[in-house]
């Protein structure tokens, strides 16, 4: 017999998350530790209760449910995340969350006993979006950054985090970094045009982006607009321009899989009239291979200082955030490739360009990724798309390669 998950189910439990926080346009904004994430965790925990999982609330707000095995083991763990961009869609995140409840429901329902246990996470601030400690959750999760560490980021509102976390109820007393998966699984979009282009309905993801980002500020001198002959301009706003410039240069010169993104600016005093004194830039550089990643970052770093000498301008350069390229692992790769060819599913191996919690955990433990097509290749955008029958197949694989690897003794 064929165990598959059920679709409408599944979607239902999509939908209902999607109403938390929904815009009318059928985006979705829950920036971690507001109270729109805050319903949505407490939606998720009821569900974990609901399929009688274990449940933990770990020291950064990780929820955590177990489903025991045969055998107290190191178990399979299935994650994502339930926070959203400001203008997100439905499916980034909460797809690959939603998928893991529905392949658990499938074993309780099917009355599977399986040898490993099956656990679900939602891990804290993927987006990183409030708090540029992005992918924080599942970096606590590996102990990669300590609940201390943590408690102490400030977001972009200047709230912070730990307080946040406490203000929402979800500071959980569980130790975070206490898990050693003996598997990792995240499902998620794909966020890019390749399967739907292609009619692929399963892509098996063999590495991952590696990210950096950074903050930087630029310190002028606000004068007049009218007054101030060009030669004599300290203009933040142009040295920002130029950046902003210099960032398409280094991704053309760096091959196709480079990438290079201004996301946010701000001008002080922002004014018609006002040269600006102070602007203050994002930038997220990506690449699958490490050294070509340090090597944008090395002319980002150069091109600054030719820009101090050459506009006058002071230049504070912050790294927000270092996460290197990571490779999934190969016995998991062929793991979900077998559970696809045995469902009768189309696949394509392929890298994935935006991060997410598996690039933690795949320095962590043996790491895998199911991608699903994105209509369009539209993502963070509240058109983002995935087909009932789409979402389906991923899950079916997602459910089939938890039974295969929870099976396994070693
Ligand atoms: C996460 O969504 C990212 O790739 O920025
Ligand atoms: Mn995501
Ligand atoms: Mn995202």
């Amino acid at each position: 017999m064929q165990l598959t998950i059920n679709k409408s189910r599944l979607m239902k439990r999509l939908s209902e998350l999607a109403r938390i926080g929904a815009f009318s346009d059928g985006g979705v904004c829950r920036l971690a530790l507001t109270d729109e994430d805050k319903a949505a965790r407490d939606q998720v925990m009821q569900w974990m209760k609901d399929l009688h999982l274990q449940t933990h609330i770990d020291q950064v707000g990780n929820l955590i449910g177990v489903r025991p095995g045969a055998k107290d083991i190191a178990p399979i763990v299935i994650g994502s995340h339930i926070d959203t961009v400001p203008t997100g869609g439905r499916f980034d995140g909460a797809a690959g969350v939603m998928a893991g409840l529905e392949a658990i429901e499938s074993l309780n329902e099917y009355k599977i006993q399986t040898e490993r246990p099956v656990a679900v996470v939602t891990f804290t601030n993927e987006e990183g979006v409030r708090y540029h400690n992005d992918l924080l959750g599942s970096r606590a999760f590996c102990g990669y950054i300590s609940p201390e560490e943590a408690y102490k980021t400030v977001g972009t509102d200047h709230t912070i985090f730990g307080e946040e976390l406490k203000r929402i109820g979800f500071a959980g007393e569980f130790p975070s970094g206490s898990i050693r998966p003996h598997a990792f699984l995240e499902l998620h979009i794909e966020q890019g045009p390749v399967l739907d282009r292609e009619q692929v309905s399963i892509g098996v993801v063999e590495a991952i982006t590696g990210i950096a980002w950074y903050e930087i500020t630029i310190q002028g001198e606000a004068n007049h607009a009218g007054t101030t002959p060009i030669s004599m301009r300290q203009d933040a706003g142009l040295t920002a321009a130029r950046i902003i410039t210099y960032l398409r240069e280094i991704a053309n010169s760096l091959g196709e899989n480079q990438r290079a993104t201004c996301g946010a600016i701000s001008f002080y005093p922002n004014a018609i009239n006002v040269i600006p004194e102070k602007a203050t830039l994002s930038i997220d550089l990506r690449n699958p291979d490490k050294t070509t990643l340090e090597e944008a970052e090395q002319r980002l770093l150069d091109f600054l200082e030719k820009c101090t000498i050459q506009d006058n301008v002071q230049i504070e350069t912050q790294r927000l955030a270092w996460v290197e390229p990571r490779a999934c692992h190969t016995d998991i790769i062929s793991t979900i490739i077998e559970a696809t060819n045995e469902l009768g599913y189309s696949h394509k191996t392929m890298v994935s360009g935006a991060v997410h919690d598996a690039l933690t955990m795949a320095s962590y433990c043996p790491t895998g990724m199911i991608f699903v097509p994105s209509k369009g290749g539209v993502s963070h955008n509240p058109a983002e798309y995935t087909s009932a029958d789409e979402l389906e197949a991923g899950a079916n694989v997602l459910l089939k390669t938890v039974l295969k690897l929870s099976q396994q003794k070693m």
